[in-house]
């Protein structure tokens, strides 16, 4: 058959055909034909006798000898293996298959060592699973294998590829350390291998790679310090390192002497410490600069206007950077000087300083992005802002001090209306006053606004009606009054989501739009409201009832998730620290207060002065020696720490009392809810209908809240923070059913060794803290079902296999069919008719989806709860799956 065919080549081509090397080439084009399974645009199909080889598609001959120099088939949807044949194109200096299905092994050494004229080999984003290739040509000059399932360690034999310029592994699954020779690769510019697994350090030889303009790094585990060489790196233009694990602080010097054009610098999510060296702002090629999530501390540099080129600065998440209100850290703001700034991010860090000042001078006309949220800032929000930052789509400056000006014209000035653009504008946990100013109405593209937790007053302006695009609005903890205007209602509006609650609103409750779903607003806590749909029970009791699982339900599986999460809990030790001493106190606090217990003391209602918020005091039992150290360690823990799903330490106080003996007391904001655990196993039977009412999103939102206060403590502290004792207990639940983690009495901060060392390490043991079984359970660890070795972990694990919803109370799923009942009748009234079929379709269709979410969260507890820790689902990831079950649930 073979020879039949070749004397058919040679009798068609019967120019010279005679040529061994021509033969060869066809024959491994086709045996490389042969070797594709899946050829959609069908391109193949030209690769066929009746055309000479040269002209099929994707091939390139020399022209004088008529053979193979190229082949470059990148982007055509191929699957298929690469044939080993492809070693036989003795001529072939490129070969570009990107962005394809290729599979299976890269050809083995035998056959690229082969291709002695190759200079290209690029094979990226295509499923290749063997270790990474190294017996190439000396001629190569680009290797890009990007986006493939590449695994083993960066091979040493790759350093001896002196015309190698561009190497692109980027997004395999390497591991093992950069090996030492790297700075062997003398012609190396761009060099990218984000998103593997390798460790170690960064080889000191780097910095002989003169011509290198991109080192991209980011995504890997690589740790230690920087090797002091790279500095050296005077082309350089990108260095991207974020998230990975290097302990080091940035040269006072950098830019003076060093990296001088540098356009890109990414180190967010390391452990870099220190102060930010102001040299930085020195190297005025400088366009984006990543520092977030790091350990930075100190000032903030304001000799920033030398870099003009500047389009993004993230600083967010260096929880001491700044200088606590010891000077004024917005002065980096007034000293940037360039006209190209898009984003600027400075969140959850510890700047404090007045606004308005280091704004009055600037001018942004295309900063998108304002994040200044999480800080100590004070002073108004100043009206230059909106007329000098046109561009703006985000402002976010939450969890500030940010006060009004006693002026009439409110707190948010007026020209707010200015941001065409606007997009999200989050205010909210401020003191800011007054009336919302109408002007709002004009920031047409507003998709979130969020003035939660101030002092506005006033009614929500009736111009609202024309912010069509709005789908998140938080007005809750307000003073605003009035009624709840129709057309929030009767807009087609894109709204999702509206929190009223804490307000004084009045009069009759819209029924229409998003008022016809209980759980996407919330009006508790407005007394004077009145009718509205029937879920709302308004009169009697400011719980909502959901639409859906109104009545009854249990279920444990959410129950082990809340629970279990925490399970979680990783290492620990000390901070430095003191508590802030609050004038001793003259009266005991009378048991009829008492509203808990905890391990060393016990917590009491109080107001301070007639008229004042009720807070809660934490009394430490001063008898027990360990209630000293659970206060420091509460302190101590707390001090640094601030997110939403906490608890807020007020104050704290360490004195004598009236008869001369220690008194320490902690006093955090009351809240209103009491603990999870009274939700959960009310120990008074009235307080039973509290269980029914916890339904499946209040739940998942507390699981959520919980996570996401772990996540905090375990991933965004700069001192990774444990809880060690998390239970329902200790989750407390305030007047909006947030949940905030509590009693850190146990609490250990994960220490720093030794900041060389560039491991982390644990001062304490793994020996059991807290509470006996703290893992707080739905059916609490004792039930009698519980025993011959079954637990709950593997009675929920059990059940993930079997069937998920058995394990759940079976009134949930009663209710879900009186649901849907409801709505048929429902469905009649508005003449909307559905025949039977459709009816059981979408109700197969609910259920489905309430099954699936209620199997994921129980999958998250399952996982969470593992025996040994290493087996144990990250709290990011866990936060992450429970979210993918909200949205599940609510679409
Ligand atoms: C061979 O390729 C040519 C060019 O694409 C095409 O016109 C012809 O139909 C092909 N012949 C066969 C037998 O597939
Ligand atoms: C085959 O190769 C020879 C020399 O290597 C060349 O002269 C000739 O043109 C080639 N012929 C074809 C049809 O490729
Ligand atoms: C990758 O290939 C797909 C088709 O398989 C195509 O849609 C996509 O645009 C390509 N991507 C790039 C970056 O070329
Ligand atoms: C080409 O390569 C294959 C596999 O690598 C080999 O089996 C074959 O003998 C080689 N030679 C020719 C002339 O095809
Ligand atoms: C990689 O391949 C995926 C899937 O074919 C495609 O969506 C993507 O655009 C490709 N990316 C690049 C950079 O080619
Ligand atoms: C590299 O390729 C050459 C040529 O095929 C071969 O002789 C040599 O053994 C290969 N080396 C390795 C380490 O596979
Ligand atoms: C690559 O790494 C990921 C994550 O560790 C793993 O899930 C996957 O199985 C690995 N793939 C290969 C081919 O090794
Ligand atoms: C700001 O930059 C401009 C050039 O863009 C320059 O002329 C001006 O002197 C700079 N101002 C300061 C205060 O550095
Ligand atoms: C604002 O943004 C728009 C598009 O996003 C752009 O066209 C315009 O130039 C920007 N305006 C200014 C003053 O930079």
């Amino acid at each position: 058959m073979l020879s039949c065919w070749s004397t058919m080549t040679m009798i068609t081509f019967s120019l010279s055909t005679t040529s061994a090397g021509n033969h060869t080439d066809q024959l491994a084009l086709l045996a490389f034909k042969s070797q594709i399974s899946h050829d959609p645009l069908r391109l193949l199909n030209s690769w066929n006798t009746s055309l000479h080889f040269c002209q099929w598609q994707g091939v390139t001959c020399g022209r004088r000898h008529q053979r193979v120099v190229k082949l470059v088939l990148k982007s055509r949807g191929l699957a298929g293996s690469l044939s080993p044949y492809i070693g036989n194109l003795s001529f072939l200096h490129t070969i570009d298959l990107e962005n394809n299905s290729f599979h299976g092994e890269i050809s083995s050494s035998e056959v690229l060592g082969r291709l002695l004229r190759l200079r290209v080999f690029a094979l990226g984003n295509n499923s290749f699973t063997s270790e990474l290739p190294s017996n190439f040509s000396r001629n190569l000059e680009s290797l890009s294998l990007g986006r493939n399932k590449l695994s083993g360690t960066f091979p040493k034999q790759l350093c001896a590829l002196q015309k190698l310029k561009t190497l692109r592994l980027a997004s395999n699954n390497l591991t093992g350390s950069l090996p030492y020779d790297l700075g062997n690769l003398s012609s190396l510019q761009f060099i990218d291998l984000a998103s593997n697994f390798l460790e170690g350090g960064i080889p000191y030889s780097i910095g002989q790679l003169k011509s290198l303009y991109f080192l991209g790094l980011d995504e890997n585990m690589l740790s230690s310090k920087l090797p002091p060489s790279i500095y050296n790196l005077s082309s350089l233009w990108t260095l991207g390192l974020t998230m990975n694990r290097i302990v080091d602080r940035l040269p006072s010097d950098i830019g003076r002497t060093f990296l001088p054009n540098l356009r890109e610098l990414f180190i967010g999510e390391n452990h870099f410490f220190g102060p930010l060296p102001s040299s930085l702002f020195n190297i005025s090629t400088l366009e984006m600069l990543e520092l977030s999530r790091n350990g930075f501390t100190g000032k903030v540099p304001d000799n920033m206007g030398n870099t003009q080129k500047l389009q993004v600065l993230s600083l967010s998440h260096n929880n001491q950077l700044g200088s606590s209100g010891h000077s004024d850290d917005l002065k980096f703001l007034s000293s940037i000087n360039s006209t190209v700034l898009r984003v600027i991010q400075a969140s959850d860090c510890q700047l404090s300083g007045i606004l308005h000042k280091s704004l009055a001078n600037i001018s942004f006309t295309q900063l998108e992005e304002l994040i200044l949220s999480g800080n100590q800032i004070s002073g108004i929000i100043p009206s230059e802002i909106f007329i000098k930052l046109p561009n703006l789509t985000i402002l976010q400056l939450s969890d500030n001090f940010l006060t009004a000006d006693n002026s009439f014209t409110g707190s948010l000035p007026v020209e707010v209306g200015n941001f065409e653009y606007l997009v999200d504008m989050d205010v909210s946990n401020n003191y800011l006053e007054g009336e919302i100013p109408n002007t709002l109405s004009k920031c047409l593209s507003l998709r979130q606004l969020s003035l939660m937790g101030n002092s506005f007053q006033g009614s929500i302006p009736p111009s609202f009606s024309s912010l069509q695009g709005l789908k998140f609005l938080d007005l809750s903890q307000n003073k605003i009054s009035g009624q709840i205007p129709m057309f929030l209602q009767n807009q087609s509006s894109s709204l999702q989501y509206l929190n009223l609650s804490f307000n004084n609103f009045e009069g009759a409750m819209p029924t229409q739009g998003i008022f016809q779903n209980a759980s996407a607003f919330s009006i508790l806590g407005n007394n004077k409201l009145c009718g509205g749909i029937s879920e709302l029970q308004l009169p009697a009791c400011p719980i909502i009832k959901q639409k859906r699982f109104g009545k009854h339900q249990i279920s444990l599986g959410l129950k082990v998730a809340i629970g279990v999460i925490v399970s979680t809990t990783v290492l620990a030790a000390l901070l430095s620290g003191r508590c802030w001493v609050m004038r001793r106190t003259k009266n005991g606090f009378s048991p009829a207060n008492s509203i808990g217990k905890g391990h060393f003391g016990s917590v009491f209602k109080a107001t301070f002065h007639e008229g004042t918020e009720p807070v809660a005091v934490k009394v430490l039992n001063m008898i027990d020696h360990k209630a000293s150290k659970s206060f420091m360690a509460e302190c101590e823990a707390l001090r640094n720490v601030r997110h939403r799903n906490l608890m807020k330490i007020l104050t704290a106080c360490s004195t004598v009392d009236f008869q001369g003996n220690d008194f320490k007391a902690i006093i955090f904001k009351f809240m209103p809810n009491g603990s999870l655990e009274n939700w959960l196993h009310p120990i008074r039977s009235d307080d039973s209908y509290l269980t029914k009412n916890l339904n499946l999103s209040r739940r998942l939102n507390i699981a959520i809240d919980v996570a996401s206060a772990l996540d905090y403590l375990h991933n965004q502290c700069e001192t990774p923070i444990v809880h060690c004792d998390l239970k329902p207990n200790n989750i407390l639940l305030d007047e909006d059913m947030v949940a905030h983690v509590g009693d850190f009495g146990l609490a250990k901060s994960l220490q720093r060794k030794n900041s060389n060392s560039g491991t982390t390490d644990t001062t304490s043991s793994f020996s059991p803290r807290g509470t006996i079984g703290y893992i707080p359970p739905g059916r609490r660890p004792t039930d009698e079902e519980f025993e011959d070795g079954l637990d709950l972990h593997q009675f929920c694990k059990i059940a993930l296999r079997k069937e998920v919803m058995k394990i759940i109370d079976p009134h949930v799923l009663e209710h879900e069919e009186e649901e849907e009942e409801e709505e048929e009748a429902n469905d009649d009234h508005r003449d909307i008719h559905l025949n039977n079929s459709e009816i059981q379709r979408s109700t197969r269709h609910e259920s489905g989806k309430i099954e699936e979410c209620i199997t994921s969260i129980i999958r998250v507890g399952v996982e969470c709860s593992m025996p040994s820790p290493s087996e144990r689902m990250e709290i990011k990831n866990a936060l992450k799956e429970l979210l993918a079950a909200k949205k599940l649930y609510f679409s």
